[in-house]
Parts: C-alpha cells; structure tokens; sequence
C-alpha cells in the first residue's frame, strides 16, 4: 500500500499575523502544482484564522499546535476542538518533547535549556489524542528519545512505550487517522539530524508497535514522519527510505524556499 507523504511545518511561537501571512503568500506559488503531497503548516492561534482564509482552496491545510481534551469551559489558555475546526484546522500536534514534561518541570531551578515547560505527560497526549478522534481532527502524535535516553540503549523501549500510552482506547478503526512523528529530542532545532538508515529504522519500530496495538492494516495505512533538524539538503534522503512517510518541520519550515524545497523532495 503507499502511503501519500505528508510534510508538515511546525512554526511554533514565531511569526505575528502580517508575518504569518507573508510567510504563506511566498509559499503558495512555490508548491502550487503539488498534488502528491499532503503539505501542512501549524502557525500560532492568533493566526490560524487568517492564514486559513489566505489558504482556502489552495493545497495547504492547516494545523494547530494544541487541543484540549474537554469541548468547552472553564480552561483558562486552552483551545477546544470546535474552535479548531471553525477557523478551518484538520489536523493538531500533540505530544511534542517541548510541551511534554516528562523530563523535569519548569520551577524554579529545573534545566530551562531542557524545556519540556507545559507538563504534558503521556496520559494527556492520550486524552488529547481521543478527543481530536471523536472531535473530525487528526492527530499528529509525536513520539521520540532523549539524547541521555538514546545513549543509554532504550530509544526503542521508550518510544514504544509513548505508543502504548498515546494508543490507549484508540479504536482500530479511527487509527488510520492517526499520523505519528518520530522526533528524537536530541535532533530537535539543534541541526543535528538523525542519521537516515537510523531514523528508518525506529520509524519501523514505531510501525511495529502500531501493528501490535491496531493490527496489521493500521500499521501499513498509518504514515509516519521524521522529524528533527530536517533540511532541504537532508530531507531527499530520509523521505526515501521505506518507514518515513513525511517530515514535522521547525526551523526550516519558516523560510518559504526551504519549505518548499522539502515539499519538492517529498514530490
Ligand atoms: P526542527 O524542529 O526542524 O527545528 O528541528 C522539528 C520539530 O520540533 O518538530
């Protein structure tokens, strides 16, 4: 079965509304004729509204960074679903290493260069998950190992346990929605990618684990990016290998040329 690619730009906290749709309109012409990618960009909330206007019927789709698992209410500085899907968003980011807090909260004194300042644990990356399911959004879950982690031998352990844990209650049949992002934390903005034969290969330890859980179709249907210092000059490499189905961009995502150049070795 093959699985249509999917790149997706993280933009995290950057771009202001004039910048953010300065950003698009430099993007749109540049990946105009793609129609064998699914291409995504995640700009902030306060402009995920506009950008979806500049955007509608064109080939980019929208992306939030955050849901919350309760459809409305008292959530002081969260979003729901519903005001999600009415500025146009299809799919949501959860799970990624700077939200999740398993690696230290932020008090004072803990390692601020580690961030994790939100204290996403695997259990709410699980509610988040189901919620966007029953909610019409995809989840785009983020899995990944710590530099410590990855010297210590368990990559594959931890990153199958964050699947476990994410999966918990997820029907079968829902899971083909589901995109993962294997994002090592240690190749995250840092621009030290992961080495492709290497990201290839936990990417089909991910499958594997998908596979246990969900069953053999949804391992083969569920797609699965790379993400972690991906670059126009690395991206051709690590998108051609069997277990990579796309890329979660950050620092390369903010630059229209650099996307675009992604986007096209996906193409
Ligand atoms: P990066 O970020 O491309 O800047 O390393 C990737 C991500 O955080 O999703």
């Amino acid at each position: 079965m093959s699985r249509k690619k999917i790149i997706a730009g993280n933009w995290k906290m950057n771009k202001t509304v004039p910048e953010a749709l300065e950003l698009v309109k430099a993007l749109k012409p540049l990946v105009a004729g793609v129609t064998d990618v699914e291409i995504v960009i995640t700009p902030s909330f306060t402009a995920l509204y506009p950008v979806g206007i500049e955007i509608a019927g064109s080939n980019i789709e929208l992306a939030s960074q955050g849901i919350f698992w309760k459809a409305s209410g008292a959530y002081t500085s969260q979003i729901s679903a519903a005001q999600l899907l009415d500025v146009g968003v299809k799919y949501v980011i959860i799970g990624h290493s700077e939200p999740r807090g398993r690696f230290g909260v932020a008090e004072e004194g803990a390692n601020d260069e580690f961030y994790k300042y939100f204290g996403e644990s695997d259990h709410t990356v699980n509610l988040k998950t189901l919620f966007a399911l029953k909610s019409g959004l995809l989840p785009i879950v983020c899995v990944g190992e710590t530099l410590a982690e990855r010297k210590a031998g368990e990559t594959d352990t931890i990153v199958r346990d964050q699947i476990v844990k994410a999966l918990n209650k997820v029907e079968p049949s829902s899971s083909s929605q589901i995109v993962f992002a294997y994002e090592p934390v240690w190749a995250i903005g840092t621009g030290e990618v992961c080495d492709a034969v290497e990201a290839d290969r936990v990417c089909g330890v991910i499958r594997d684990q998908i596979g246990i859980q969900l069953g053999s179709a949804a391992a083969k249907a569920i797609r699965i990016q790379y993400g972690g210092s991906m670059k126009p000059d690395n991206a051709a490499e690590l998108l051609a290998k069997e277990n990579i189905d796309g890329g979660l961009i950050g620092g390369a995502s903010l630059k229209a040329q650099d996307f675009a150049a992604i986007v096209n070795a996906a193409s």
